[in-house]
């Protein structure tokens, strides 16, 4: 792949109202390509989260209101802006909720994917970039994990539906010759992250000094990474040239166990962290550890925010924004 910096895309970004896609649309809107924006404020958490995510990204950027499901308004926004790079984010997200209510994990992130990919078939689409992630990884073999590891073990119907999404990628693009890349997300932290993501969990927790119920010995280790490290990386796949169907690692490559986590997170916000053991959950890796060589390679990808910065920006940003946070969900 080449680098295609100097280019510039008709970008469509599917679940724009997120916590990736509010700062991803940014990033593009600077680097100078026309991006249309795209979320149904889904109810997986508050919609007015989602509304503040806009507000606060404030790039100059269309917006639509839409399911990636209804074909109509797909087709129309695709002919209608020409687009020709889509960046599919949207999804519903979250392991543990996807053991409780599996099937809309299955509507959303393969059926969804499947009629975006429909709707791109006989379009000026030129590039898909599908968010996948590193639950595909369960426990397969091998730490860090390496993309080509067969076969891919989910442990979660989440991580299922990012197998099967990637699967109907991989489909398209040999059908279609369409060039597809799926990135895989490893655990991603920074300021707007989702409200039942553990760092904002945890964060939310000690400062109103309630107990944080950490699953199993705590001494599980995540492969956190910083927002701007996947932005970095999601941008390099926009704007650079993709042959085929590419399953590519982004992480930050530095496992840290949930207990060091905690004391940062405490450190920053100068307060005592509770701490209460409960039984380890199904569904969920001891170990996450991305083998980022490909992205390197591929995207010239390289992890720059250490967890001891990353967790200090996302605090002060709680702390700014904690009266308005304490309530959302
Ligand atoms: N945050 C992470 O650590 C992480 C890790 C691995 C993979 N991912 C993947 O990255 C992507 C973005 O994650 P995020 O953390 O920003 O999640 P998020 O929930 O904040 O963003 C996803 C957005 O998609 C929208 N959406 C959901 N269903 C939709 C539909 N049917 N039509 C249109 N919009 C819809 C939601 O309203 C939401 O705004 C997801 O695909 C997620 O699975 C995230």
């Amino acid at each position: 792949m080449e680098n295609g910096s100097a280019v510039k895309r008709n970008i469509l970004v599917t679940g724009a109202a997120g916590f990736i896609g509010s700062h991803l649309v940014p990033r593009l809107v600077n680097n100078g390509h026309r991006v249309i924006g795209l979320d149904n404020f889904d109810t997986y958490y508050d919609a007015e989260f989602k509304q503040s995510n806009l507000k606060e990204a404030g790039a100059q950027a269309r917006f639509v209101q839409a399911d990636i499901r209804d074909e109509t308004i797909i087709r129309s926004v695709l002919s209608g802006h020409n687009i020709d790079t889509v960046i599919h984010l949207a999804a519903r997200p979250g392991v543990r909720l996807s053991l409780a209510e599996p099937l809309p994990y299955f509507q959303i992130n393969v059926e969804g994917t499947a009629a975006l990919l429909q709707a791109c078939r006989n379009s000026s689409v030129e590039r898909f970039i599908f968010a996948s992630s590193s639950s595909v990884y369960g426990d397969s073999e091998g730490i860090p994990a390496v993309e080509d590891v067969t076969p891919l073990r989910p442990l979660s119907p989440y991580g299922a539906s990012k197998v099967a999404g990637e699967a109907v990628c991989y489909t398209y693009s040999r059908l279609y010759d369409m060039p597809i890349l799926a990135l895989r997300f490893f655990t991603v932290y920074g300021p707007r992250q989702r409200p039942d993501m553990a760092i904002h969990k945890f964060t939310k927790l000690i400062d109103a000094g309630d107990e944080i119920p950490v699953f199993g010995d705590g001494l599980q280790q995540r492969d956190f990474t910083y927002i701007s490290d996947i932005v970095d990386g999601v941008a390099a796949g926009a704007e650079r040239t993709l042959v085929g169907f590419q399953a590519v690692n982004l992480g930050g490559a530095s496992p840290v166990d949930v207990l060091t986590v905690i004391e940062l997170i405490a450190r920053n916000l100068r307060k005592e962290a509770r701490i209460s053991f409960q039984p380890l959950q199904p569904g969920e890796p001891t170990t996450t550890f991305a083998n980022v060589s490909k992205a390197g390679a591929l995207l010239g990808f390289e992890p720059k925010v250490g967890i001891e910065e990353g967790i200090s920006n996302f605090v002060a940003w709680y702390k700014e924004r904690r009266n308005v946070l304490v309530g959302a969900s």
